[in-house]
């Protein structure tokens, strides 16, 4: 194997061991750009024709061998050689040997730098893509689930103490719209990666006279780019994609917390189906959320690969470097796990249980109402801090008593201070709690039906732009 020819072989007299061979290979990790890589191969070769630097022959042989190749690398009948580097080389080399000098043809004009950097971009479009379409799937689930679940009233947080009484459907919706803003990074790192490089050849450009408008066009890049030194050592694009799918991460993870929180026996909001749990191998009562437990684990990860990323690139002289082989390892796994990750993040949310009556009844404790009753007090002409006051001992007392403010009569009201009317048990009930949030994005009722329609909105345009990205 070490002993295959190099591409570059000419001016060298030995060749590096086996074991080097292997430690400068990126093969097993840029293979998977195959597809990429002869579409890529296919347009340059078209456009060399075009331009009359090869045949019309030459540009039909390289496309009939690299169309077999195409088929035999997805039916998985391609001979992989770790000697061949990376999936170029691989490719090229195999289509030389079957086209012979044609093959041979399809490199001029172009390097190893630009040509990785393309595929890379073609790549990166593809998964950006996926992507947003996976967050439009969750979307749609939680959009769903705060239909399903309209009115259910449950403790709403703030240091993961009991604050005031929320709706289930605006807990969920919270995460829609922290996907909604990932999907808009989705968005912008494909259109970071949507600029065509190729023509830039190994830093400098080419003294062939080539058509790099036609190579974009028929790639469906939207633009050329405009430096070739830049171009060939720019990896933004997969900066971004890196950084979108770890912000996802951030986000399943604080809602794989809560679904773990939640289907904890204290909290007993919601049941786990039995797909997306676990037992023990001692414990038989046991039911783990592991699921929801490995999503929020392997966030760590994926910041792990941001970093990564970033710190393969800091410090780099212009151009190309070989430290950029190692760009691809970390994203694709930041990739791959981003995505995997949505796809369970939505089987668990829409096989959960949700227990209504335990939400219900928790809402009902931890004394939640217990700003509206000082706002009740705001509203007979009290100061603020006075009510704040007069609430504050009441809430002292009743916890001492083991009772809630839902259980107070008007006249014990009354006797804590004058200005409780009969009325105050109205402002402590927990429904109307909520349903007077009615400010914009707030909790109550009528502004969460506003708030389900422009979730629905966001949808459709997110909708409407997977389709003209596929297209
Ligand atoms: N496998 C390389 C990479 O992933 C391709 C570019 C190699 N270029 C070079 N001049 N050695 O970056």
């Amino acid at each position: 194997m070490t002993d295959a020819k190099k591409p570059w072989g000419g001016r060298f007299e030995k060749s590096p061991s086996r074991f080097l061979d292997e430690f400068g290979a990126s093969l097993p990790v840029d293979r998977r750009m195959w597809a990429e890589d002869i579409k890529g191969s296919i347009a340059h070769a078209r456009m060399l024709a075009n331009q009359g630097v090869i045949s019309e022959a030459d540009a039909d042989a390289i496309e009939t061998g690299l169309s077999q190749i195409y088929r035999e690398i997805r039916d998985g009948s391609f001979d992989f050689r770790i000697a061949d580097e990376d999936i170029h080389m691989a490719i090229e080399r195999t289509l030389t040997e079957r086209i012979g000098p044609a093959g041979g043809r399809l490199h001029t004009a172009r390097s190893r730098n630009d040509q990785v950097a393309l595929d890379t971009r073609l790549y990166a479009k593809g998964r950006a893509v996926e992507l947003l379409a996976a967050t439009v799937k969750v979307r749609e689930t939680l959009v769903r689930l705060a239909e399903d679940h309209a009115g259910l009233v449950m403790p709403g947080y703030t240091h993961l103490q009991r604050a005031q009484p929320i709706l289930l459907s605006h807990h969920l919706l919270a995460y829609f719209w922290m996907l909604s803003r990932d999907a808009t990074r989705f968005r912008h790192a494909y259109e970071s990666a949507d600029v065509m490089v190729l023509g830039s050849a190994a830093l400098a450009g080419t003294t062939f006279p080539v058509d790099r408008r036609f190579v974009a066009d028929r790639l469906g890049f939207a633009e050329v780019s405009a430096n070739s030194m830049d171009s060939v050592s720019d990896r933004d694009f997969l900066l971004d994609l890196t950084y979108a799918c770890t912000v996802t991460m951030i986000h399943l993870s604080r809602l794989c917390e809560e679904l773990i929180l939640w289907s904890s026996e204290e909290f007993g909001f919601v049941t786990m189906d039995d797909t997306y749990s676990t037992g023990s191998s001692i414990m038989p009562q046991k039911k783990n959320p592991d699921f929801a437990e490995l999503a929020r684990g392997k966030t760590g990860r994926v910041v792990g690969d941001l970093v990564g990323l970033l710190t393969v690139l800091k410090g780099l002289p212009l151009a190309y470097n070989k430290d950029m082989q190692e760009d691809k390892e970390g994203a694709f796994d930041a990739i791959d796990t981003a995505l995997d990750c949505l796809v369970v993040v939505d089987g668990m949310l829409s096989t959960m249980a949700v227990d209504a009556d335990r939400m219900r009844a928790a809402a009902h404790g931890g004394f939640m109402a217990a700003t509206d009753l000082a706002d009740y007090l705001v509203g007979t002409g009290m100061p603020f801090r006075d009510a704040h006051e007069i609430v504050g001992r009441l809430v002292l007392a009743l916890e001492r008593e083991g009772r809630t403010l839902q259980e107070l009569t008007a006249g014990e009201f009354a006797a804590v201070d004058p200005a409780f009317g009969v009325d105050a048990p109205a402002a402590v009930d927990i429904d109307a709690v909520v349903a007077r949030r009615v400010s914009e994005g707030g909790t109550g009722g009528e502004a969460v039906e506003t708030q389900i329609v422009q979730c629905q909105d966001v949808l459709a345009a997110d909708i409407t732009l997977l389709e003209s990205l596929a297209e």
